[in-house]
Formats: C-alpha cells, sequence, structure tokens
C-alpha cells in the first residue's frame, strides 16, 4: 500500500495500489511534537489493522502530563523542563505536580506530604509475606511480589470508579514504595526492618530505612539526601515507556492499581529498560580498564555480538538524554562528598562515553548516554547494592505510573486495550489422530 499526503490540512489520504480504493484520515494536532493519524476506524473502513511491532509509529493514549522531543533532548512535565525541576524543585512537588497538573502552592504542598507521609507504614502482617522469600531473592522479585499483594490488604482501595479511591490508592503506592524497597533490602541483609518516620523527606526517609540500624544514631548526608532526591524526580515520569505503557495496559481491562503497578515493575525489571543502571555497572565492571573499551566498543558495533553498550542508545532520544546531563553533575557531586577524589568507575565511564561519542557508528545511529549512564555510579557510591538500583528507578517511577494510570481511567474515550495482529501460522485444517502423525 503506497501512502500518499492529501492535498488538505487536517487529513491524510491513504491509497491502496491494489484496488486504487482511497481513505480520508484525520489528523489531530497536540499541544507540542508531532501530530497523529487518526487510525481508529481503519480497520471498520478497510478491513485491514495497521502493523507496528514495537510500536514504533504508534501513539496509544492521549495525555497531558510528560513531553519529550528526543530530537532536540527536551523532556517537559506538564510543561516544566526537567533541568529545573532537579535544580529547584523537589521530589514531592514533582509527585503533586505530575498528579494534579500544576505546582503546589505552600499549603497544597504542605496537604500533599502530609497525605504521602500519613500512608507510609506497611500492615504489619505483610511482614510475613517477606519471610516467604529466599534471602538471596532479587530485590526486585519482591517488590513485584509485595506490591501485587497490596491489593489483598488495602480493599477500601481498590474500587476504581470511585475518585476517592482512586487518590488514597496513589498516595499509598507513593508512600508505602520506599518502605517496601527498604524491607527488601534489610531482609537480604538479614537486618530487622526500620519503621519510616514521618519527620523527613522522602529521600532522607527513605535512607534512613535503607541505612540505619536500630542500634546506632543515623545521621542523614544532605549531600547525599539532595541527591537521592534528585534522582527520584529525574526517573519520575517518561511518557509512555514500556512499564507505563503496561501500566495502562493491565488498568484498562479495570485491574485494581496495585496490581496495574506491580505488573508496571514487572516490565521495568528488564536490562532494556530500568534494569540498565544495573547492566551499566556490570558492564563497566567487566570492561575494568580503560585500554579495553576499544575491544567493548567493537563488540557493540559487531551486528553477530549481542553484547550492547548498557546506558547508550533510547528509542526517543535521538541526542544526548537531559536526565543523563544532570547525572553527570551529580555523580562529580556525591563522590566529592564521599572524598571520592577517583572513583576508577566514573573515570572509565567519562572515557567511555568520550571515545563512542566519537566514534562514527554511535554518531550515525544517535546513540547517546542515557539516564542509566551515570545513576549507577552514583547509587554505588553511596553504599546500594547494584540489585538495587532497578527498585530505586521503580520507588521514583510509582509517581509516573499512578499519574498515567489516573489520567488514563479519567479519561471518557478509555477502552480495553486490544492490539491486534498479522497472522503467518498454520490456516484451518484438521485434528488428525495420533496414528495418522508424523
Ligand atoms: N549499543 C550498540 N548498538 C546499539 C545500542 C547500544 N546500546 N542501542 C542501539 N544500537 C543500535 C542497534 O543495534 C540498531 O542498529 P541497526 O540499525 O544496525 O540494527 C540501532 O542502534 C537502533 O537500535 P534499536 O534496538 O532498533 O533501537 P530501539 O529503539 O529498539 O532500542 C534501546 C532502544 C534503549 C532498547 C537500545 O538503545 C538499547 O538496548 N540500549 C542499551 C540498554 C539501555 O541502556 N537501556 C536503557 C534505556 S533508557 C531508560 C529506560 O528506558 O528505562
Amino acid at each position: 500500500m503506497k501512502k500518499a499526503p492529501s492535498a488538505t490540512a487536517d487529513s491524510f489520504t491513504l491509497t491502496d495500489n491494489r484496488t486504487g480504493r482511497s481513505w480520508e484520515l484525520p489528523i489531530i494536532d497536540g499541544s507540542e511534537g508531532p501530530s497523529v493519524m487518526d487510525v481508529r476506524k481503519f480497520y471498520a473502513d478497510t478491513q485491514m489493522f495497521t502493523y507496528d511491532p514495537g510500536f514504533t509509529s504508534t501513539g496509544s493514549c492521549e495525555s497531558k502530563l510528560t513531553f519529550i522531543d528526543g530530537e532536540k533532548g527536551v523532556l517537559l512535565h506538564r510543561g516544566y523542563k526537567i533541568e529545573d525541576l532537579a535544580e529547584h524543585s523537589d521530589f514531592m512537588e514533582v509527585c503533586s505536580l505530575l498528579l494534579y497538573g500544576e505546582l503546589p502552592d505552600a499549603k497544597q504542598k504542605a496537604a500533599f506530604e502530609k497525605a504521602i507521609t500519613y500512608h507510609t507504614m506497611l500492615h504489619e502482617q505483610l511482614n510475613y509475606l517477606y519471610r516467604g522469600f529466599r534471602r538471596d531473592a532479587h530485590p526486585m522479585a519482591i517488590m513485584v511480589g509485595v506490591v501485587g499483594a497490596l491489593s489483598a490488604f488495602y480493599h477500601d482501595s481498590t474500587d476504581i470508579t470511585d475518585p476517592r479511591q482512586r487518590m488514597i490508592a496513589s498516595h499509598r503506592l507513593i508512600a508505602k514504595m520506599p518502605t517496601i524497597a527498604a524491607m527488601a533490602y534489610k531482609f537480604s541483609l538479614g537486618q530487622p526492618f526500620v519503621y519510616p518516620r514521618n519527620d523527613l523527606s522522602y529521600a532522607e526517609n527513605f535512607l534512613y530505612m535503607t541505612f540505619s540500624v536500630p542500634c546506632e544514631e543515623y545521621e542523614i548526608n544532605p549531600v547525599l539526601a539532595r541527591a537521592m532526591d534528585r534522582i527520584f524526580i529525574l526517573h519520575a515520569d517518561h511518557e509512555q515507556n514500556a512499564s507505563t505503557s503496561t501500566v495502562r495496559i493491565a488498568g484498562s481491562s479495570g485491574a485494581n492499581p496495585f496490581a496495574c503497578i506491580a505488573a508496571g515493575i514487572a516490565s521495568l525489571w528488564g536490562p532494556a529498560h530500568g534494569g540498565a543502571n544495573e547492566a551499566v555497572l556490570q558492564m563497566l565492571q567487566e570492561i575494568g580498564h580503560k585500554d579495553r573499551i576499544p575491544e567493548f566498543l567493537e563488540r557493540a558495533k559487531d551486528r553477530d555480538d549481542p553484547f550492547r553498550l548498557m546506558g547508550f542508545g533510547h528509542r526517543v532520544y535521538k541526542n544526548y538524554d537531559p536526565r543523563a546531563a544532570v547525572l553527570r553533575e551529580s555523580c562529580h557531586a556525591v563522590l566529592g562528598e564521599l572524598g571520592v577524589e577517583h572513583d576508577p568507575l566514573l573515570e572509565l565511564a567519562i572515557e567511555l562515553e568520550r571515545i563512542a561519542l566519537e566514534d562514527d557508528y554511535f554518531a550515525e545511529k544517535k546513540l547517546f548516554p542515557n539516564v542509566d549512564f551515570y545513576s549507577g555510579i552514583i547509587l554505588k557510591a553511596m553504599g546500594f547494592p547494584t540489585s538495587m538500583f532497578t527498585v530505586l528507578f521503580a520507588v521514583a517511577r510509582t509517581v509516573g505510573w499512578v499519574a498515567q494510570w489516573k489520567e488514563m481511567i479519567e479519561d471518557p474515550s478509555q477502552k480495553i486495550s486490544r492490539p491486534r495482529q498479522l497472522y503467518t501460522g498454520a490456516t484451518q485444517r484438521n485434528y488428525l489422530p495420533m496414528d495418522q502423525r508424523g
């Protein structure tokens, strides 16, 4: 089928070269970014599906939350630049912005923080659920299980048709995620769970629950707390990525929000998505020395070698990921605060970035460092084991998942997500009894 742009400004004409039939498809403009061709009636009109595995050309929903201009390396939440939010805002404010659409005034911010801190504790019975896991369980496996299990504990916020229950579920998820993550870490160490402290900020409380022990005073380092808060801000939302789309698809059937967010965590886990931060550190450790960078770059360029440069490339960004630029700066602040003048991994990462950016292969394919390239170095310096990196991503992304889920439920045009397929399997045939097979 050959595509031909239409003469009119607001529709697109498609012509089937086999029959000569043409169809007008409406064009819808957004406030920023590419317009879309509305194919909702396409199947009914043409008895043909559109085909887009990986959704590289598909807009799956209308959203007012986050805008990305991948060519220019721009990321906006509700119109605000991510660099400005990382510099001037804090995570609670960004959560409120994403959920409710505007930067809160002082009173609204205080009310939001109170609403979140009210829900930081977990039902005590959930402690027993942790004990059912092996001590060496990956904390992401624990997260998927525990977050899914929240639906069995908070029945009073699973009715998705009730706006108040939706709001409470959203607050509960944002509030409880750091507690769940810290408990997963404590469980792996065999240390007692540390209960949340509502006098601390979101990031401070997370560091406290993760790194303090009941037998000693724990002093929160403000530089590390600020870096943690920034990491949360930078990961808060990112448009219709794999895990967010998973949350929306799960939610489109009417599933409860806890189950939907558990689905999002499962999707985030993979190395092509949130699991990349863990994979970056493993890759840097495997490279080990600057002298070996060319060898690994050659492997990344070799089509027959499955190795990819982790923390490089992005489906949407064809320019430097603005989040990576902020984290590159944070890296220096954190390592400076911790007195690490020369961190071999950071030096290796900077050199790898420099050489890759000068390489024709990476330039031609527009492969730049993404958010995961530098976050692992900071998290490692802060004392997190690599297995916790994707967990931290999940803690931060929860607000994005929840805000996108809420937006979807409140969208009057929302339907169950049900893609179709290009079927290439066997055509109808008769069942063969066992003695006639083979
Ligand atoms: N190293 C080497 N080559 C790469 C890389 C890489 N990291 N990323 C993409 N390419 C090549 C790829 O082989 C392909 O080449 P060709 O055109 O010759 O077939 C071309 O660039 C386009 O890649 P693609 O796989 O078609 O692009 P995609 O949009 O499907 O994948 C990606 C995007 C992020 C999965 C991919 O770039 C990747 O695997 N990167 C490494 C993993 C990573 O850092 N993921 C974190 C993403 S950001 C945070 C998040 O989403 O959670």
